[in-house]
């Protein structure tokens, strides 16, 4: 396993680590001179007081893949996520266009918390070493212009200089943009946990109204003076 390490506690600074032109779609071309270029992205870890930007953008960029699924796919809680943020091992990335954050990255390099449900043994079984991807996201207005693939792409980068050779994360099987995203950037299944359903047949908690027997009429009992003088 991975040392743990978090950069951010480590007086990093706090410019951006790396500078990359994403294949995004210039608005305007230029007339044969300069090639055009497009906007540029930038990555950086996140700092205490990028919280609240980053927890409202995390809500915009999972507001339809969470009206379609089952498990929230994220962000679970604003406490959780101030919380990982206090936690060692944790990286939390921001990838930026002109101060505007365009997706978010989250990975830790070990399994952490005793609330989780990863199984460490199994990865350790099969002498996979992973980088656990908690968490990837891209502002809808730029989905499709090559963000998602660069923050990808940083994940990749952040394994290989800490000798992981595994990408691990979950997603939910009807988000399928997702799902389709990662399959076709060679993620393959590793386990069957999903969310099963059955139909039952429903019935009233209640009985329904039930009609009585009529009443009886009852004959009153003998009366004592009667059995005394019949035993005479
Ligand atoms: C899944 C997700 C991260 C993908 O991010 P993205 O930025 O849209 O991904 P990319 O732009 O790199 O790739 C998307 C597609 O657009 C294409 N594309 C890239 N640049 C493009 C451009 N300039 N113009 C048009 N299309 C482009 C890519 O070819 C890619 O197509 P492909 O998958 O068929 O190869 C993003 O949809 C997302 O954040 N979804 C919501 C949150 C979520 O579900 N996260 C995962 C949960 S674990």
């Amino acid at each position: 396993m991975a040392r743990k390490r978090n950069p951010r506690k480590t007086g990093s600074s706090e410019q951006p680590s790396e500078v990359v032109r994403p294949h995004v779609i210039p608005k305007k071309a230029s007339k044969g001179r300069k090639k055009p270029t497009g906007p540029l992205i930038t990555v950086r870890h996140m700092n205490r007081r990028d919280i609240n930007r980053v927890w409202d953008f995390l809500k915009v960029s999972f507001r339809e893949v969470n009206a379609e699924t089952v498990e929230y796919q994220r962000p679970r809680s604003k406490h959780r996520f101030e919380e990982v943020f206090a936690e060692e091992g944790i990286e939390q990335l921001m990838f930026e266009v002109d101060g505007d954050i365009v997706a978010y990255a989250e990975c830790s390099y070990e399994v952490t918390g005793s609330d989780n449900w990863i199984n460490p043994r199994y990865f350790e079984k099969r002498d996979m070493r992973p980088l656990f991807v908690d968490e990837l996201a891209v502002h809808p207005d730029w989905h499709g212009r090559g963000v998602g693939s660069f923050a990808l792409e940083q994940l990749h980068h952040l394994a290989r200089v800490h000798g992981l050779n595994q990408l691990v994360l979950e997603v939910a099987e009807n988000n399928e943009r997702a799902l389709e995203w990662y399959k076709k950037r060679s993620f393959k299944k590793l386990d069957a946990a999903i969310f099963m359903a059955v139909g039952v047949d429903l019935e009233p908690e209640l009985l329904p109204p039930r009609e009585l027997p009529a009443a009886r009429t009852i004959e009153p009992p003998p009366s004592s003076g009667d059995n005394v003088s019949s035993s005479k």
